[in-house]
C-alpha cells in the first residue's frame, strides 16, 4: 500500500453521502422527505403549477409572471417542429431500438452542427435548453409511432407540453383530468439534485462541452435500471405478479434471490419519497375512477411488504407506473417520460455549472499493484 492510499473502508462505495458541489436548483432532504425546487415545496408546485411554470422556474430561477409564462408556452409550442435531418434520422433508426436508445441518438442528431459552447452566451445556452425541453417529447413520441408502425401524429400547439406528448403517443387528445395528471407527473420528475444522471450532465458541462452532449450523457445514464430505467420495468413486474394474493410469495422469492424490486428504495430518502406520496394518491383516485383497483392494490401490498421486510420505501417510479397505465401509456415509454421531464432539471444544472465552472476531476484510490518488474513480450508466459 502506498502512502497516498487510504483505507478502503473509509470510502463509501457509490460516493454515498459525498457532497460534490454547491447548487441553488434543488433542496433534497432525504432524512425528512423534503423536496423543494428553487426554494418552493414540491407539494405546492404539484398542486398549483403547470409543468411549463415549473420548467420556467428551474430554467430561469424564478416563477414566471403571467406575461412570462404566456411567452414561454408560445416558444415551447413553436419549437415542437423537428428539423428535417432529425426527421430523416428518426425514420432510418432500426425499430428494434429501445426508446431510450432512440432518444439518445435523436438528441445527438438535434445537436448536429451547433457551435462550440465557449462561443455561446449564457442566453444562447438557455435558449438551447428551451429547444431541448420542447423537442425531446416530440422525438420520443415520433419514434414510438414509427417503431410500432403507426402514423405520425403532428404536435398540437394548443395543448400543454405534457398533454401534447400524451396526444402524440396515443393519437387521442387527453381529457382535462388526464392532461392534469400527466402534467403533475412531469412536475414531479423535473428535478432531483445531484442524482447519477444530473451529476453526469454536470461533469460533461464542466469540460465546456455543449448542452446537447450533456443531454445525451443524461439520457444514457438515466436509462440504466437502477435509475430511470426502473420506471419501464414496474408495470412488467406487476403483470408478472398477477394479483395481490401473489405479492408475498413473489417478494419472498425475490428477496431470497437478492433480486431488486423495481420502483422501491432510494439512495438518499430514508423515509417516504414525497413524490411517491403524491403519485400514490393520484394512482389511487385514477384507479378508483376507472373502477380498476387491481394494480393499485398490488402496489400498495408491495409497499407494505417491502417496508416491513427491508425498511425500504417506494420511489418516484413506483406509483407513476400505475398513473401511466391508467393514462393508456405503453409501459415501455415510462422511462421516456422520466427523461423528457428531467431535461429541464438537467438543463438547470448545466446552466448553473457553466455560470461558475471548474473542471470536475476527482481522484481515485488506486488499489492495484505497484512497481512490478517489466517483462518483455518474448519472455511473458
Ligand atoms: C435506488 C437504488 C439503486 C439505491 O441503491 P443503494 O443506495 O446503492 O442501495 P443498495 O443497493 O446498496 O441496497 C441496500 C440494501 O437494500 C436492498 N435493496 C435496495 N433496494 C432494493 C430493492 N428495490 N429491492 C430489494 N432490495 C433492495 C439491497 O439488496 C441491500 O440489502 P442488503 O443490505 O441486505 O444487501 C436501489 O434501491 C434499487 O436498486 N432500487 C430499484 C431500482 C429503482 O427503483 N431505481 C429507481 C430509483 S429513483
Amino acid at each position: 500500500m502506498t502512502d497516498k492510499q487510504i483505507v478502503e473502508t473509509e470510502l463509501k462505495k457509490g460516493l454515498e453521502g459525498i457532497i460534490a458541489g454547491n447548487s441553488k436548483v434543488c433542496l433534497l432532504d432525504g432524512e425528512n422527505g423534503r423536496l423543494e425546487y428553487r426554494g418552493y415545496k414540491i407539494q405546492d408546485l404539484a398542486a398549483h403549477c403547470t409543468f411549463e411554470e415549473v420548467a420556467y422556474l428551474l430554467l430561469y430561477g424564478k416563477l414566471p409572471t403571467k406575461g412570462d409564462l404566456k411567452g414561454f408556452v408560445k416558444t415551447l409550442a413553436a419549437r415542437r417542429k423537428l428539423p428535417k435531418p432529425v426527421m430523416k434520422t428518426l425514420k432510418s433508426l432500426p425499430v428494434t431500438m429501445n426508446s431510450m436508445e432512440a432518444m439518445r441518438t435523436l438528441v445527438s442528431a438535434l445537436g448536429a452542427g451547433i457551435p462550440d459552447a465557449r462561443k455561446l452566451t449564457a442566453e444562447q445556452q438557455l435558449d438551447q435548453a428551451v429547444t431541448l425541453t420542447a423537442a425531446v417529447p416530440v422525438l420520443s413520441a415520433y419514434f414510438y409511432r414509427v417503431k410500432n408502425g403507426l402514423p405520425l401524429v403532428k404536435p398540437s400547439k394548443k395543448l400543454s407540453l405534457a398533454a401534447n406528448y400524451l396526444y402524440m403517443v396515443r393519437g387521442a387528445e387527453p381529457t382535462q383530468e388526464e392532461a392534469r395528471a400527466i402534467d403533475m407527473d412531469f412536475i414531479l420528475h423535473a428535478e432531483h439534485s445531484f442524482n447519477a444522471s444530473t451529476f453526469a450532465v454536470r461533469v460533461t458541462i464542466s469540460t465546456l462541452s455543449d448542452m446537447f452532449s450533456a443531454m445525451v450523457t443524461g439520457i444514457g445514464v438515466l436509462k440504466g435500471p437502477l435509475h430511470g430505467g426502473a420506471a419501464s420495468q414496474v408495470m412488467g413486474m406487476l403483470s408478472q405478479i398477477g394479483s395481490a394474493s401473489n405479492v408475498d410469495t413473489y417478494i419472498n422469492n425475490a428477496l431470497a434471490n437478492k433480486q431488486k424490486i423495481m420502483g422501491i428504495g432510494h439512495r438518499v430518502y430514508k423515509t417516504f419519497d414525497p413524490r411517491a406520496v403524491i403519485l400514490k394518491e393520484e394512482a389511487k383516485s385514477f384507479s378508483q375512477k376507472k373502477g380498476d383497483m387491481k394494480w393499485f392494490d398490488m402496489a400498495d401490498k408491495i409497499e407494505t411488504k417491502m417496508l416491513k421486510e427491508k425498511g425500504l420505501y417506494p420511489n418516484v417510479d413506483f406509483y407513476s407506473a400505475i398513473v401511466y397505465h391508467n393514462l393508456g401509456m405503453p409501459a415501455e415509454m415510462d422511462s421516456d417520460i422520466f427523461a423528457i421531464a428531467r431535461v429541464v432539471g438537467w438543463s438547470a444544472h448545466a446552466l448553473e455549472q457553466y455560470s461558475d465552472n471548474r473542471l470536475i476531476r476527482p481522484l481515485d484510490n488506486y488499489i492495484g499493484p505497484v512497481d512490478l518488474e517489466f517483462v518483455p513480450i518474448e519472455k511473458r508466459k
